[in-house]
C-alpha cells in the first residue's frame, strides 16, 4: 500500500531530525551538521516523491488539481522554509536558534504527517489501487 510505504518514510525523516536535535541538544555542533544533512537530504527526496510522482498521479486520476495536493504543496513550501533557516542557524553555529526552529518545524511537519497519513495516503490507495505497483516501483526509484 502506498500509505504504508510513506508513512515509513516520514518516520525514517523523523527519526534523522531527532537525531539531529539530540546532537545540538548535547552542544556536539559536527554530530548535529551530520545528522541534519541526513535529515534535509530524506526531506527533500520524500517531498520530491510526492510532487513528482505521487501527487500528479492522484491529480489525474481525481481530477482534484486544486484540491488536498494543493494544500500539502504549500505546506511542503512552509517546511522547505523552515528548513532553509534550521540550516542557517546550524551553520552560522546558533544551535539555540536550531534548536528554536527545530520546534516549529517539528509541529508543522507532524500536523502535515497526519494529514497526509489520514486522509491523504488513504485517498490515494482508494483511486490508484489498480496501479499501486507500478507506482511503489517508480516511487522507489525516484
Ligand atoms: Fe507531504
Amino acid at each position: 500500500m502506498l500509505t504504508d510505504f510513506l508513512t515509513a518514510d516520514h518516520r525514517v525523516c523523523d527519526g534523522l531530525f531527532a537525531k539531529a536535535e539530540n546532537a545540538a541538544n548535547d552542544g556536539d555542533r559536527d554530530a548535529a551538521r551530520a545528522a541534519y544533512a541526513e535529515f534535509e537530504a530524506a526531506m527533500a527526496q520524500h517531498l520530491s516523491i510526492e510532487e513528482s510522482v505521487l501527487f500528479p498521479e492522484f491529480e489525474a486520476r481525481s481530477g482534484m488539481a486544486g484540491g488536498p495536493t494543493a494544500v500539502m504543496r504549500m505546506e511542503h513550501e512552509q517546511i522547505r522554509a523552515m528548513m532553509a533557516q534550521m540550516r542557517q542557524a546550524l551553520e552560522s553555529g546558533e544551535l539555540d536558534d536550531f534548536l528554536g526552529f527545530g520546534e516549529t518545524l517539528n509541529i508543522l511537519i507532524q500536523q502535515h504527517n497526519m494529514k497526509e497519513e489520514q486522509m491523504l495516503y488513504p485517498m490515494c490507495d482508494r483511486a490508484l489501487a489498480d496501479r499501486a505497483e507500478a507506482l511503489l516501483e517508480r516511487m522507489q526509484a525516484h
